[in-house]
């Protein structure tokens, strides 16, 4: 596997023919960095949950470079969807809508939905608009983690978390720390209604200023999730450390907080991010620096508020939990 750290135009053409010949290529996107396969290659695809460990069944993402690739993949898009695509893409949004032949039982899981995103990363759209012109149609990419680890911001973690699962062909493309920090909101679009199955950088407040009339659920939190979207597991985005959200940090514990909180004597500070935008994007390498440091215990100080802090709240129920 190789990182090309100069990801320049003949290299990012030179990655688009590696996918298009089936090979796995991780690259960055705003959210985290995802690992990439041609998503009509079966065997390139298998790859990917064979490097993740990850159970089969649970559906990937299809990145694409441009709202007019849509059809191809879903079909009865409600306007609502459309109206959410023209204003949020490219950016980290994933919209799930009725699937076209196109999206194979081994992209959705067998469900009868795709997940789609257009991400805003200038190294992702390169890539898939090259992917496009040499007869690509949409980039299947997970988070580049193993399963149920905390997805990489930078492509030093991808290479900590997958470099000795990958093969010599394979490749990793830098693009710099990913800027909002967390994996993108998902909203379920297959029904008369919105609802977001999981919160990301697109919140619910910047959703209802676009659908001013239309009720958007929650379903972050609930049952119909776990059917719906079967990768969101209680457990999840959890480094080797453990993760309290409540209680005292005592000396030789990791604290993640803003930077308004204090450090205890003896505690080692991780991250002091001055707002929530900052608390997501440094989040994953906080959590990831604990294990580098062979901390057993982190305690992390939540933000509020119902901006980000919604989807950074999320991650930290999901890392926290036993
Ligand atoms: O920001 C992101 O979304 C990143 C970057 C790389 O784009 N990708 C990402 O993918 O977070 P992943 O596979 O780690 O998490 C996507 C989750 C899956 O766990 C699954 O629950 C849900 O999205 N999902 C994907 N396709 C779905 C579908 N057709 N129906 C329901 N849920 C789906
Ligand atoms: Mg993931």
């Amino acid at each position: 596997m190789s990182i090309i750290s100069n990801c320049t135009a003949s290299a990012i053409k030179d990655a688009a023919s590696s996918l298009i010949s089936g090979k796995l290529v991780a690259f960055p996107t705003e959210t985290v960095y995802g690992l990439g396969a041609d998503a009509t290659n079966k065997e390139a695809v298998a790859r990917i949950y064979k490097v993740k460990g990850r159970p089969s069944g649970h559906p990937l993402i299809v990145h694409i470079s441009s709202l007019g690739l849509l059809d191809k993949w879903a079909r009865d898009i409600p306007e609502y969807a459309l109206r959410l695509a023209r204003d949020f893409w490219p950016g980290p949004m994933t919209l799930i809508l009725p699937r076209t032949e196109l999206a194979k039982d081994f992209i959705t899981g067998g469900q009868d939905n795709i997940g789609i995103r257009v991400p805003s990363h200038t190294v992702a759209l390169s890539l898939l608009k090259e992917f496009e012109a040499l007869g690509g149609t949409g980039v299947a990419a997970p988070s580049a983690n193993k399963f149920g680890a905390v997805s990489p911001t930078n492509s030093n973690d991808v290479e900590i978390e997958l470099g000795d699962y990958l093969t010599r062909e394979d490749l990793i493309l830098d693009g710099g720390p990913s800027l909002v920090g967390i994996e993108s909101t998902i909203i379920d679009c297959t029904e008369s209604m919105p609802s977001i199955l999981r919160p990301g950088g697109i919140t619910k407040g910047m959703i209802e200023q676009i659908l001013v009339d239309t009720i958007i659920s929650d379903n972050s939190n609930s049952f119909i999730n776990k059917i719906k979207a079967p990768g969101l597991l209680e457990s999840h985005y959890a480094p080797k450390a453990n993760v309290f959200l409540t209680g005292e940090p005592k000396r030789g514990d990791g604290l993640i907080a803003l930077s308004n909180v204090n450090t205890p004597e003896g505690v080692q500070r991780l991250a002091s991010p001055i707002n929530n935008e900052q608390f997501a994007q440094q989040l994953y390498v906080a959590l990831r620096s604990a294990d580098e440091k062979n901390l057993q215990n982190v305690f992390v100080v939540p933000p509020s508020g119902d901006d980000i802090a919604v989807a950074i709240n999320d991650r930290l129920k999901k890392a926290s939990y036993r």
